[in-house]
């Protein structure tokens, strides 16, 4: 995910290649990013910490303690710091920080590498309406952000930050679909695909509800209602629900696992 953003935010512009930096674990990984990036890549945190305005934090949810003691000793009030860690609240970030840190929390998805992230933002205490509009300005060049309480993250993660594997599953599901129907595997998927990516820009673009969407495709006695009756018996609504709730109470967890 640090990757992904990275690439998508000096792609765009908002981060110039020789004023940011970045670190990772493994020294042969870091020599790898770096040639890919065009940028500073090492394994030095407190290093790379020192002075730096902003600090995006993109490990692992179990790892953001060990590498907050790490960059304690750099960090001031003056800097802001972002975690994109699922499950971590702000106030634990701050507690392994020197005081009066500004902590924001931010929950983006993969498909920030191409422009199309859908990121939610929630702020620490001691952060303020200008760290959070810098950071949704960070996001907004990756897709869309919206600025949630922070008790709605761990939803945020099960929702849209978990939902492009889901999302995924869906389109293989309707491609293999279109096979059995005697298509070709390509034609399947990109029919599949840019059916998704068109229902989805209409509920954007419209506004309008997504059963009310579903009613004008469904004529009556065509073959859509017939379709649709096939996923009622198969309960893709509740199948879908209780995968964003079990993701979402996972997201609880992880930081404590
Ligand atoms: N994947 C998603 O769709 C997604 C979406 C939203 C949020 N997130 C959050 O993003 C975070 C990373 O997830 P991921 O899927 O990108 O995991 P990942 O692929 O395993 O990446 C973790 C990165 O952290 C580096 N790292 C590990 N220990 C480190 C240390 N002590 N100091 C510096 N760097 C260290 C690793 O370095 P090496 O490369 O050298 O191993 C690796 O580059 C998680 O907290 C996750 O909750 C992920």
């Amino acid at each position: 995910m640090g990757s992904i953003l990275l690439q998508a935010m000096l792609k765009n512009g908002l981060l110039s290649a020789a004023l940011t930096s970045a670190t990772v674990q493994h020294e042969e990984r870091a020599k790898m990013l770096a040639a890919k990036l065009g940028i500073q890549v090492g394994t030095d945190n407190a290093a790379a910490a020192k002075g730096a305005d902003i600090i995006l934090v993109a490990v692992k949810p179990q790892v953001v303690q060990e590498v907050m003691r790490e960059i304690r000793g750099q960090i001031t009030p003056a800097q802001l710091i972002v975690s994109v860690a699922a499950s971590v609240p702000t106030s634990m970030i701050e507690s392994w920080l020197p005081e009066n840190v500004p902590v924001i929390r931010a929950m983006p998805n993969t498909p920030c590498f191409i422009g199309s992230g859908m990121t939610g933002v929630c702020k620490g205490k001691y952060a303020d309406a200008g760290h959070v509009a810098l950071t949704c300005s960070m996001f907004d060049v990756v897709g869309r952000t919206v600025v949630v309480d922070e008790k709605h993250m761990d939803a945020v993660t099960g929702l849209s930050a978990s939902g492009p594997a889901y999302i995924y599953i869906i389109l293989e599901s309707l491609a293999e679909a279109g096979v059995k129907v005697g298509l070709p595997r390509d034609v399947a998927t990109l029919l599949a695909a840019q059916m998704t990516m068109g229902a989805a820009r209409v509920v954007l673009e419209t506004g309008d509800h997504p059963a009310l969407l579903k009613d004008a495709v469904t004529t009556p006695a065509g073959c859509t209602i017939d379709g649709i009756m096939e996923l009622e018996e198969g309960k893709l609504r509740v199948t879908l629900i209780k995968a964003v709730v079990k993701a979402t109470q996972r997201a609880k967890e992880l930081a404590f696992s």
